[in-house]
């Protein structure tokens, strides 16, 4: 079966990561349905997408409007299309709002995933790419962090990353014909090199990089460096940044080895560079790549955040043919980009 013949369903396509996976799909030739309840994403995206890849490949794009809270969304979609598999995006992932309200992400990241797996079995649909996050490694005691480290989690939004890495083993334990990849993203920032497609975090950006462009386009004053006392090269956080677009191409990674015959497990893989990268050295390379200064004010350390996190990229080279190709120039050229085009985000083109 080629990918020609093969319909992907992704959930949470309209997201940041979902988009920029979605052109990759279609670039690859696979048939794509995005189901999305849009709580934290916009149609408009989805629009763009269509625009980047073109009339002819828009035909093999669904959009659903949905939610995996409500089974009969996901009924309606499985019981009207035959899908070869499913990249699972969708769920929430503030950290912060997941202290809040742990509830609330309960409910949208485990009960949304238990009703999306229900439903894959019931149609036979047993091919599951899960985004998960290297916050599951919590504050690793040492790095680069290998995919075999005991996982644990320091947050609710961390601990429904960790409990459906398990829930997806034991499925797949208990009937061998599911075949699983756990992709493990590191700081995920860039855009897609046009400036259509980027992050639009609503509110304010709990993320670095989304509050570095806003403050390049001048929406908000200037950035709170959350701590300048670490054991690091200049005392800010370390963090392993990845190009959202080298992500993309991780899951087509990832999808090609679930399709392969011999291909047999759960297995979780790093999807990062190995590099890690200071806040400090991350708004430098911002500035330099907008010509913008950047503000900052030195703040305490915000609770819960590791000294310095980076991935072990051996596996993912190994065992999927997957390296990241991406520096941090790149990253910061690609998302200054997309903020000059569009300050405010998306928003309908005049
Ligand atoms: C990076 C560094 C901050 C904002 C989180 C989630 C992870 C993933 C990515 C979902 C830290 C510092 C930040 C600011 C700052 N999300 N910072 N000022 O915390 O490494 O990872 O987002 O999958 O799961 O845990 O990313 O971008 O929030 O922070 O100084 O305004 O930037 O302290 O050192 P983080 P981040």
């Amino acid at each position: 079966m080629t990918s020609s013949d093969q319909r992907v369903l992704v959930t949470g396509g309209a997201g940041f990561i979902g988009t920029h996976t979605v052109i990759q799909l279609l670039n690859e030739g696979f048939t794509v349905s995005i189901i999305d309840n849009l709580d934290n994403a916009v149609i408009e995206a989805v629009d763009r997408v269509r625009e980047l890849v073109g009339p002819k490949l828009s035909q093999k794009l669904e959009f659903h409007l949905g939610d995996l809270r409500k089974k009969e969304d996901l009924e309606k979609l499985f019981s009207q299309e035959k899908y070869d598999a499913v990249i699972h995006f969708a769920g929430l992932k503030a950290v912060g709002e997941s202290v809040a309200y742990p509830l609330r992400y309960f409910d949208n990241n485990l009960i949304g995933s238990i009703n999306l797996y229900q439903t894959m079995a019931k149609y036979d649909c047993k091919k599951l790419v899960f985004s998960s996050s290297a916050t599951v490694y919590g504050q690793p005691e040492k790095i680069p962090c290998v995919e075999d480290f005991e996982i644990k989690a320091m947050n609710p939004y961390g601990r429904t990353k960790l409990f459906l890495e398990e829930i997806a083993c034991d499925i797949q334990k208990a009937d061998s014909t599911w075949k699983i990849i756990l992709l493990r993203y590191f700081n995920p920032v860039g855009a897609h090199e046009s400036g259509e497609l980027g992050e639009d975090p609503k509110g304010i950006p709990n993320n670095l990089m989304p509050y570095i462009q806003q403050v390049a386009v001048g929406r908000l004053p200037e950035l709170n460096v959350y701590g300048h006392d670490y054991p690091t090269k200049d005392g800010t956080a370390v963090r392993d940044y990845i190009h959202v677009m080298d992500l993309a191409d991780g899951h087509i990674a990832a999808l090609k080895k679930i399709f392969e015959t011999e291909y047999i497990g759960c297995t979780a893989y790093n999807l990062g560079t190995g590099q890690g990268t200071s806040v400090l050295e991350m708004v430098a390379a911002f500035e330099k790549a907008s010509g913008k200064k950047i503000p900052i004010k030195y703040c305490p350390r915000r609770p819960g955040d590791a000294t310095e996190v980076y991935a072990s990229t051996e596996k993912a080279q190994k065992e999927l043919g997957w390296k990241a190709k991406y520096g941090v120039a790149e990253m910061c050229r690609d998302q200054w980009t997309w903020a000059s085009n569009n300050p405010w985000g998306y928003k309908p083109k005049p």
